[in-house]
């Protein structure tokens, strides 16, 4: 761990309190001029750090910055198991979890950064993901065959909803299969990428990639109708953003336990803001009207074209 980090963790393990300066300086073996060039590179960072006369350098409760020690006290437990890796800007979390996972990352290690530079949406699209944001990517080896997957991705949407719901107090809807939204906006994508086990026909390993907008008051003029935010009010004492990505992965974690149970599957059913509706399937660049009649018990849509013909769709866009 770099310097920096070091007198990171022991501000984050001291947050609201101070911390001398010189004791610091002994317990990591550097200089009292180290330890405060170090803090003077925190602060330029964004890190609230007050330097308190005769009691040392206090970060305060309320910075929220992203970091594994500001996380970690507020998981709670299978999501204690998670090993977070947690930066501040990322091409893709997606992308690179991919890469942890194809060199044998265990299962439950969380990539999460407040910004990426390349974020990546479904089909292909990017996902605009400015800094001040939530983007984390879980990676998985669930025992389900490739069909199934779709379960990793409602239920992770679930998981998210609530978890947005209890930050904000606000309702979460979600469109099928992976948008949230709140008033009419999409405020959340969820992109799950799995590589298949050629051997066994099972998934070798799946990412859950999920980017939250949050604070995010200026989208770019192509997603600006649909797109949204939620906004946390500025942390008085907690760093809010810190608490909901915590909250994020506690569901998540209850979440993937009971993914072949299908229970939270009602849970999706109820916030599914589709079903009933006249809508639009697009398939190979066609689109063709149909009404949303329901999810199956493998989280596929249900849907009625005007000839009476039925399908369940497990992949696709559709919009409204
Ligand atoms: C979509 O709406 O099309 C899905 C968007 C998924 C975005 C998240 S942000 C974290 C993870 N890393 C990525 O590059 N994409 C996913």
């Amino acid at each position: 761990m770099e310097l920096k980090e070091q007198i990171l963790k022991i501000l984050e393990e001291n947050r609201g309190n101070s911390v001398n300066g010189a004791l610091m300086a002994k317990e990591l073996h550097v200089t009292r001029s180290a330890i405060w060039k170090n803090i003077n590179q925190l602060k330029n960072e964004g890190y609230q750090i007050e330097a308190v006369p005769n009691r040392g350098y206090c970060l305060k409760e309320s910075n929220d910055i992203l970091t594994n020690q500001s996380i970690s006290p507020y998981l709670k437990g299978k999501a204690t198991n998670f090993i977070l890796d947690v930066r501040k800007t990322v091409s893709s979390t997606n992308t690179l979890a991919k890469e942890m996972a194809a060199n044998k990352a265990p299962e439950g290690t969380v990539l999460i950064a407040s910004e990426q530079t390349n974020g990546r949406g479904r089909m292909g699209r990017s996902f605009y993901s400015p800094a001040t944001g939530l983007y984390l990517s879980l990676i998985l080896r669930p025992k389900l065959s490739i069909e199934d997957s779709l379960l990793i991705t409602t239920s992770s949407a679930v998981a998210v909803a609530k978890a947005i719901e209890k930050i904000t107090n606000e309702d979460v809807h979600i469109k099928w299969v992976n948008d949230l939204f709140m008033q009419g906006k999409k405020v959340c994508g969820i992109l799950t990428e799995a590589s298949l086990n050629i051997e066994n026909g099972g998934l070798e390993y799946a990412i859950v990639g999920i980017g939250i907008n949050v604070n995010t008051k200026d989208f770019p003029s192509d997603i600006k109708d649909i797109a949204g935010s939620i906004f946390l009010d500025k942390p008085k004492n907690q760093p809010i953003t810190s608490i909901l990505a915590a909250e994020v992965l506690n569901n998540l974690a209850d979440s993937m336990d009971k993914l072949t149970s299908k229970d939270y599957l009602e849970e999706y059913k109820k916030r599914s803001f589709l079903i009933g509706k006249d809508i639009y399937v697009l398939k190979e660049k066609k689109v063709f009207p149909a009404k949303a009649i329901g999810i199956d018990n493998r989280a596929r849509l249900l849907v009625e074209y005007p000839d009476s013909t039925k399908e369940a769709l497990t992949s696709g866009e559709v919009s409204i």
